[in-house]
């Protein structure tokens, strides 16, 4: 099966190679609401994922499903409009995929951002945090099966999931716009309900500072692949339990659209120093 991958991942790549001479550096998955840095691209490429081959199509409200490639801050990226969750219905080798893709197209850097709700109860709704680290608590991981080793090792090391180099950088990106960055572990759930408020505070117990149901599969993809990565979490609300108030969609792209140009302005900024 994973024999098959590094030929899909190869006849995708070459489609997207075939539709743009630009060859992207980094690549970017932006979470929900925040697609929206596509508009800052310039000389862009759009490619619907339903045109690729092999792609999947997302599904989700607040993500558009589209592919961009062209130039951020002067450097080639790769964008990804959307990506795909496990609650979906995708495998995690799926959720993957476009990584391995992105890899394939020139992409050494992938910068992944998502919404998480604060586990950390220091945290506030619309913090901005760099992961330092995961715990894969969706139940499997996308490099189940036999290892091509066309596009990594059988075995990957994991001691430096999100580089401490590029934490540094985004740190002082913050600071030079004026704001401070939380930093911690996110852990990832399968979805889509949200957490009770035992699992909320098992989370705490195990280490966890912020929740959410994306972001590891394609991070383990990433460093499988030899890419550096940098991850960053919005605090879209705090998780089940801390308020004494219910969990929704609404309040995480709320809170998302309220510190959009925030989170936006740091990822732009990070471009020119990675
Ligand atoms: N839990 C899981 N995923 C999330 C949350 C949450 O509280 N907020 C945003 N994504």
């Amino acid at each position: 099966m994973n024999m098959l991958k590094a030929a899909q991942v190869r006849e995708a790549a070459d489609y997207i190679l075939g539709k743009t001479g630009i060859k992207p550096e980094i690549g970017l998955i932006m979470g929900s609401g925040l697609g929206i840095l596509g508009d800052h691209i310039e000389n862009a490429v759009v490619i619907p994922y339903a045109d690729i081959p092999h792609f999947p199509i997302s599904t989700v409200e607040g993500h558009a499903g589209e592919l961009m490639i062209g130039t951020l801050a002067g450097r080639p990226v790769v964008l990804m409009r959307g990506r795909f969750h496990m609650y979906e219905g995708y495998g995690p080798d799926l959720t993957a995929f476009p990584v391995r893709v992105m890899k394939a197209i020139g992409a050494s850097k992938l910068v992944v951002t998502n919404a998480a709700g604060g586990v950390n109860t220091n945290y506030s709704p619309g913090d901005l945090m760099l992961i330092a680290d995961h715990i894969n608590f969706q139940g499997h991981n996308p490099l189940v099966g036999p290892n091509d080793e066309e596009l990594g090792v059988r075995f990957p090391d994991m001691s430096q999931p999100y580089s401490k180099r590029l934490r540094e950088v985004a740190a002082g990106v913050a600071k030079e716009q004026g704001f401070s960055l939380q930093e911690g572990v996110y852990i990832a759930v399968l979805g889509p309900s949200y957490e009770t408020p035992a699992e909320i505070r098992m989370m705490r117990v195990l280490g966890a500072d912020a929740v959410g149901m994306s972001t590891v599969s394609e991070v383990i993809a990433a460093n499988h692949s030899g890419m550096e990565v940098i991850g960053i979490s919005c605090i879209s609300n705090m998780a089940s339990g801390i308020l004494d108030q219910p969990l929704s969609h609404n309040e995480v792209m709320e809170t998302t659209e309220r510190v959009k140009s925030r989170f936006l302005g740091l990822v732009k900024g990070l471009i020119p120093l990675i």
